[in-house]
């Protein structure tokens, strides 16, 4: 399987952080929400990435290099314009070829990785598998209707009058059917070629759609309170780690880690 991480978008609804850089590597506790995706694609065993990018491609590529960092392998794929998640999908086709992959939105954070989700969906062996969350905003995402039996029958981007509360979640697996559906859908009211149509297209195509409902928390960091909970969410997790040297009269409070190198001396952190 590759990977294709989405880098492209402006960040404007994440203003006044992504004046000064890109939203994809606005850090959630120190680290750029990239890395997670980077991080937790490896981790599922893919080490062939591409990423999509946009007006901030040098940024992304200095704080990304070739990978070997993450031990990946990256291929930079420019979008000329952010015409959409499907038209991303569609100009990756070169790199991606007839391989199964994963796509991971790079301003989404998912707790506990993506392995076990990657590994659902080599067994099952469908067309794609999407992820799904209870939001109280269902508005704000792509949605989707299930049938009684747990099939998806229906998925809308941003509808005014949602049918359910699960909202797609940023990260998604194809196989090379979704070339043809991309090329097939059109342009949504805001004038992008929408994944959520795209995958409509698999199921109006009678293609094997699978919908994996996520119980732990998810966060699309594109929006400033979203960003700050997401950081709230991974520091809460952090386990204090002490590697660094404290000296006797300087004091650690709470959960703090210092990290190897570090030296405290006559100071309280916390
Ligand atoms: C995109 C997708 C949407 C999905 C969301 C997840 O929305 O279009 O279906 O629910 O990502 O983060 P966007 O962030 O482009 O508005």
């Amino acid at each position: 399987m590759k990977g294709l991480v989405l880098a492209g978008g402006k960040g404007t609804r994440l203003r006044p952080l992504t004046y000064t850089s890109a939203k994809q590597l606005v850090p959630v506790a120190n680290k750029p929400v990239l890395f997670y995706a980077l991080e937790a694609i490896v981790a599922a065993g893919i080490t062939e990435i591409g990423i999509i990018v946009g007006d901030t491609r040098e940024e992304i590529k200095a704080a990304v290099g070739d990978g070997s960092r993450f031990g990946a392998e990256i291929t930079y794929i420019p979008q000329e314009a952010p015409l959409g998640l499907a038209h991303a999908v569609l100009i990756a086709e070169p790199f991606l070829g007839d391989s199964p992959f994963v796509m991971y939105l790079g301003d989404n954070l998912i707790a506990g990785g993506i392995t076990s989700l990657v590994d659902e969906y080599r067994e099952l062996g469908v067309n794609c598998e999407i992820l799904l969350a209870e939001v109280p905003n269902p508005q704000q995402f792509g949605v989707a209707e299930l049938a009684a039996d747990g099939r998806v029958v229906r998925l809308v981007e941003k509808p005014r009058e949602p049918r359910s509360n699960l909202a797609l979640v940023g990260v998604y697996m194809f196989d090379a059917r979704i070339f043809e559906s991309v090329k097939r859908i059109k342009p949504s009211p805001r004038g992008e070629l929408e994944i959520t149509d795209a995958i409509q297209d698999l199921i109006d195509r009678g293609l094997s759609v699978h919908p994996h409902t996520v119980r732990g928390w998810w966060k699309d960091t594109g929006k400033l309170e979203d960003m700050l909970e997401a950081n709230r969410i991974v520091l809460e997790k952090l386990e204090p780690a002490r590697e660094g040297e404290a000296s006797a009269d300087s004091r650690i409070e709470g959960r703090v880690t210092l990290g190897k190198g570090a030296r405290l001396s006559g100071s309280v952190v916390r």
